[in-house]
Order: C-alpha cells, then sequence, then structure tokens
C-alpha cells in the first residue's frame, strides 16, 4: 500500500523528471533522456517497487563475429536509427548499475533483468553479488529469429529480489510464450505483454515501475495497463519522444501506437 506521503514524494520526483524533457507527459510518468546511472543516481533509496529492464548489451555485438565483421556491423554507426547507443557492459559498469537498482528498490521488492546469451554469461553471475537470484525466465518467441548455428527463438529475464520478495501466485510457469512485434518501430522493441507478465507476477496497482532502459516505452506502457505509476529513462532522445507520444496517446485514448496486440492469439499460446 501507497500512503499519501510515499505519494507525494512520487509526484515530486516525477515533476523534477518532468523539468528535465521538452514534452509534456501524464503526471503518474516521468520520463527522462539521461544516462542509466544519472537518472538512478536521481532516485531515493528504498523507493520503488519493482525495476523491470532490457540494457543495451554490446556484449554480442562486441565478440560474435562472423568472418572479419561483427554481427551488426554498421548498425552501430552514429545517427543508425536502425539501432542505438550500447551501454558497455564491463563488469565494472554493470557493478555500479547493479549497485545502484539495489539502492532505490524497496526492501522486499523484486528486478526482471532481460538478457541475451552472451550476456546472461558474462554478467549474469554479477546480478548474485547484489541481489538473490531466484528465476531465470525464458520468453519463448515462438518463432525463430534469423542467424547462424542454432536460431534463436528465446531470450533470458533473471528475476531476482532484494530481500524476500514473494510472486503473488503459486502457479507460475518460467517459460513464457509470447510472439515478437511484427514491424516494430524501434529497434528491439519489446512486446508489452512481456512486462506486463513481471508486473502481475510481482505487484498490484498504484504501485511505483521503474526501467532506466526505457527504449520505446514498452515497460511504461505495461505500468499504465497495471495501473500503476512509472518513472523510466534513456539516452536516446527519440526513444524518449517516442514513448512520451505512447505514454500520452494511452493515457488519453486507450491505443498503444506502437503495437497492435492480438489478443485471441496471445490466448492461443499463453500460458500465464
Ligand atoms: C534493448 S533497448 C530497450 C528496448 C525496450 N525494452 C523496448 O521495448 O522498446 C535498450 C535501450 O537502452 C538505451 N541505452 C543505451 N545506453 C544507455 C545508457 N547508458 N543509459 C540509458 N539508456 C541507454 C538505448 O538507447 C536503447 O533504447
Amino acid at each position: 500500500m501507497i500512503n499519501d506521503k510515499k505519494l507525494s514524494k512520487i509526484r515530486r520526483l516525477i515533476k523534477d523528471l518532468h523539468k528535465g524533457s521538452p514534452h509534456k507527459q501524464p503526471n503518474n510518468i516521468g520520463i527522462i533522456q539521461e544516462d542509466c546511472i544519472n537518472f538512478l543516481k536521481r532516485i531515493p533509496d528504498n523507493f520503488v517497487d519493482i525495476i523491470v529492464t532490457d540494457p543495451a548489451y554490446s556484449g554480442m555485438n562486441q565478440k560474435m563475429k562472423f568472418g572479419n565483421g561483427r554481427i551488426v556491423g554498421e548498425y552501430q554507426k552514429e545517427g543508425n536509427c536502425k539501432w542505438f547507443t550500447e551501454f558497455h557492459d564491463t563488469k565494472e559498469n554493470y557493478s555500479v548499475f547493479l549497485e545502484q537498482c539495489k539502492r532505490i528498490l524497496k526492501k522486499d521488492s523484486p528486478i526482471y533483468i532481460m538478457f541475451d546469451s552472451f550476456s546472461l554469461l558474462s554478467l549474469g553471475n554479477l546480478v548474485r553479488d547484489y541481489l538473490n537470484v531466484k528465476n531465470i525466465i525464458v520468453w519463448d518467441k515462438i518463432n525463430m529469429g534469423m542467424g547462424h548455428n542454432f536460431r534463436r527463438r528465446h531470450e533470458f529475464i533473471i528475476y531476482a529480489t532484494k530481500g524476500k520478495s514473494k510472486l503473488l501466485s503459486k502457479g507460475i510457469p518460467d517459460v513464457w510464450q509470447i510472439k515478437r512485434v511484427k514491424n516494430s518501430k524501434y529497434p528491439t522493441q519489446k512486446p508489452v505483454k512481456v512486462f506486463e507478465n513481471m508486473m502481475k507476477a510481482s505487484i498490484t496497482p498504484n504501485a511505483l515501475v521503474c526501467d532506466p532502459f526505457l527504449g520505446s516505452g514498452s515497460s511504461a506502457i505495461a505500468a499504465l495497463r497495471n495501473g500503476c505509476s512509472f518513472i523510466g529513462a534513456d539516452v536516446s532522445k527519440r526513444a524518449c519522444k517516442l514513448s512520451i507520444d505512447r505514454v500520452n496517446e494511452y493515457t488519453m485514448n486507450k491505443v498503444d501506437i506502437l503495437e497492435v496486440r492480438d489478443e485471441k492469439e496471445q490466448k492461443k499460446v499463453s500460458n500465464f
């Protein structure tokens, strides 16, 4: 339960984030163009109910080489809207990130961090140094992606807690079948349902949700769909503008401008 004192502290932080943004936003959403670490440092200790995030790992692009090139090659060039700035996921950077996440999480609260296979192997173990790792969830995208060797159809999500957070149900599996977004407007845009599952498993309406690697704002839409407040950041101006337009439209008209969800199709595969 969030009392009036806590609610006014949340509103004050959101107002403060609005000051750094050129675009008008709903009063339960605070989105800012900022580096994840600087953004996290603005948030008081023991403040947020849940962190859900999908970091911009550089591991796969740095290490996975085919012939002389990297997997995404030209994608990383400045100004290419098919890709984004990567967070250099060295152990040092990632440790600072996890330390900040732990600090801002309320006691007995959860964090969900998405990982590709490369980053899971190189950085996943670090999460244990800061938080209690409870599960590795597999997001099964149902259809295979492009690629070499065994073609990837999944991503991982580490579910960890600060203290003793409990799930709201004992009947949730650790494989989630959710189709990827078709013709997405933002690179690596994730389905809102992935973030909604995290929230449905762990929090009730009115909670404060945080995502320091916002992208196109899928986690913000999931928070709105679940009656929660939301704070988030991205270094990209484009990502912030896209996310703010998206949350404004959702707040006014209940329309998600970046994802058309086929509820019937989802029901056929849904196990959550
Ligand atoms: C994998 S994408 C997130 C996609 C998002 N989950 C969605 O559904 O659209 C990662 C995002 O992190 C952002 N990013 C990269 N480095 C960052 C940093 N140091 N701080 C904050 N955001 C960063 C990128 O601009 C990119 O939008």
